[in-house]
């Protein structure tokens, strides 16, 4: 089949939240379309790709115009007759066209829009699945999933300071169990919530509104909502996304439900009861993306239990990987394509980590869309984690349903990584 490349289209279309977003449509020679669909963060990395946004009024500064513009005038012209099963060239194009350390010049949307685009095409071309393409004849595993209970944070205006209360299903015999068992959580915390009369709605990515007056709260009533569901020999596990960055920096932590100021030891010893108190087995940026005197504390006490994910502190980038190993600053990586800004540096990000013996986590973003590439990422590249928010609203449904459809298609063949996907 000739997979050249004969037209790039983008056009805007809408996120998860209602925000304008760019979508890249890339067509080959053989009829083959591929599609791309940016997602976007809302607490997101100092160090990651940057969008490119309109500022100004409209749709709050958030229009996608400029970067609508610059893939026509300059990323289309660049990719016609290129070979869109050269995914590394092609990224390597785009990183090169754009020119700037952080992909400020033509957006790290449209970059990373574009480099999806083309990857779907190819595989298109290719008349295999996107996980298959990219897996070739290599073993992969249905990923253990990290879903969201409750969503804090920068998530649900800051009612609670810890971003994501989520469970993992550690003791799942396949990702069709592992579902059904998270759906039966997060049913029973919806309703623990309403029996307290604290279910107050749902939060960006579909968690249950937290409605709390401390933070441990949100932790008490997981653990509880986990029982209160029949699991209660670690089958179900939990997991924290501190997201940190949010409310430290330089050494000093102000989450606001603690009612005071915590220095780095300070905030790593209150984590350390929760880890101890609770059935957690992940830490997702315990500290924040600028305190590596903190990670580093925080995995040398915690990592032989927990796992310990870099996400605005690694954004998905393989020198930093390599740095904080070096360093022992985490044992695993989240992978969120669209910080890397290309799906080849994504890839880099997750086989540095993987080469260090650390877990690698391929996640979703806060805003996202009805597109499941991140599912077939997991899969794929064999990632042994996925972790895309909740378990309701259709633009996080869609990523799950995906799995089930993988599963099917690998047949009896189709292995689940469950707790051997995490490195303790
Ligand atoms: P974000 O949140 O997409 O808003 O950055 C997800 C995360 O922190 O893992
Ligand atoms: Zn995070």
């Amino acid at each position: 089949m000739n997979s050249s490349i004969t037209r790039v289209q983008a056009r805007r279309i809408w996120d998860s939240r209602g925000r304008p977003t760019v979508e890249v449509d890339v067509l080959l020679a053989d009829g083959s379309v591929g599609r791309g669909i940016a997602p976007a963060g809302a607490s997101t990395g100092s160090h990651e790709a940057v969008e490119l946004r309109d500022g100004g009024e409209a749709f709050g500064g958030y229009g996608v115009q400029r970067a609508i513009d610059g893939i026509g005038r300059e990323i289309a012209p660049a990719l016609a007759g290129r070979d869109a099963r050269a995914q590394e060239e092609i990224d390597q194009l785009l990183v090169a066209l754009d020119g700037t350390p952080n992909k400020a010049r033509l957006g790290g949307n449209a970059l990373i829009a574009t480099s999806m685009a083309v990857l779907d095409a190819a595989a298109r071309s290719a008349r295999l699945p996107l996980w298959r393409y990219l897996a070739g004849d290599a073993e992969v595993s249905l990923p253990l999933p990290e879903i969201q209970i409750f969503g804090g944070g920068a998530h649900a205006g800051r009612r609670v300071d810890i971003q994501d209360f989520l469970v993992m299903p550690v003791g799942a015999a396949d990702i069709d169990e592992a579902l059904a068992m998270v759906a039966e959580v997060y049913r029973a915390a919806g309703q623990l919530m309403a029996d307290s009369g604290r279910r107050a709605g749902v939060a960006d990515e579909g968690g249950w509104w937290p409605d709390f007056d401390g933070n441990e709260d949100a932790l008490q009533m997981l653990a509880r909502a986990i029982e209160k569901a029949g699991y209660r020999h670690g089958e179900v596990m939990i997991s924290l996304d501190i997201a940190a960055s949010e409310f430290g920096r330089d050494g000093v932590y102000r989450p606001a439900l603690e009612g005071r100021a915590f220095t780095t030891d300070e905030w790593i010893a209150k984590l350390l009861d929760w880890v101890a108190k609770y059935p957690i087995l992940s830490v997702e940026d315990p500290v924040a993306e600028d305190d590596t005197a903190g990670m580093i504390a925080f995995t040398q006490q915690a990592g032989g239990r927990v796992q310990v994910i870099g996400d605005d502190y690694l954004v998905t980038n393989a020198q930093r990987v390599r740095d904080a190993a070096a360093v022992k600053a985490c044992n695993a990586v989240l992978i969120k394509p669209n910080q890397a800004g290309t799906i080849s540096e994504t890839r880099q990000a997750l086989l540095a980590a993987r080469s260090l013996g650390w877990s690698t986590v391929v996640s979703a973003r806060s805003g996202e869309s009805e597109d499941v590439m991140i599912a077939h990422l997991a899969v794929g590249w064999n990632a042994g984690q996925l972790k895309v928010g909740s378990f309701a609203r259709s633009e996080r449904m869609a990523k799950w349903n995906e799995l089930l459809r993988i599963d099917a298609a690998l047949g009896t063949r189709a292995p689940y990584a469950g707790r051997r996907a995490l490195p303790v």
